[in-house]
């Protein structure tokens, strides 16, 4: 049978989101976020099982703003890492905060169709993938 991002989006979640939540809901806590006070917490795993956490950093300028999912991203792939199995986000939203179009471009192109966990301090949660968060992307495939 063909795969369909659909199919795939059924296979069962990678174990072990609570643990990955529990270190963005962490990583949260050094969010620099004076301006919008809005904190976020990333933590992204490889699939040999490391960790690297990210927090959003705003600016002044506000356009300069680095949101926690692509500081975890940069941090990883400045450490040399490339193949990622999950990514979970935290924020304190009313519903499961979804990475913004940046990360989601960005996101696809670095990590892949991966699963993404977004997760509120209450304990909401959705778990989807890449795939379904940015359908028909571009990347190097389309130059
Ligand atoms: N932000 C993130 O860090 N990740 C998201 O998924 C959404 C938005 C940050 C950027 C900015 O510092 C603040 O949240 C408000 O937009």
């Amino acid at each position: 049978m063909k795969r369909t991002a659909r199919a795939r989006s059924r296979r069962a979640a990678p174990a072990g989101l609570r643990e990955l939540t529990e270190l963005a809901r962490v990583a949260r806590l050094q969010a620099f976020a004076p301006f919008s006070r809005f904190k976020v917490g990333a933590a992204l795993r490889t699939r040999a099982g490391e960790v690297v956490t990210g927090c959003n950093i705003e600016s002044a300028s506000y356009g300069l703003t680095m949101c926690a999912e692509r500081v975890a991203i940069f941090k990883a792939v400045s450490e040399g890492l490339r193949e990622f199995d999950a990514i979970a986000v935290v924020a304190d939203s009313p519903r499961p905060t979804a990475p913004c179009g940046a990360c989601r471009q960005v996101m696809w192109e670095l990590v892949g169709d991966v699963w993404v966990h977004i997760v509120n301090l209450h304990g909401r949660n959705r778990t989807l993938r890449m795939s379904e968060l940015l359908p028909l992307p571009f990347d190097a495939r389309n130059l």
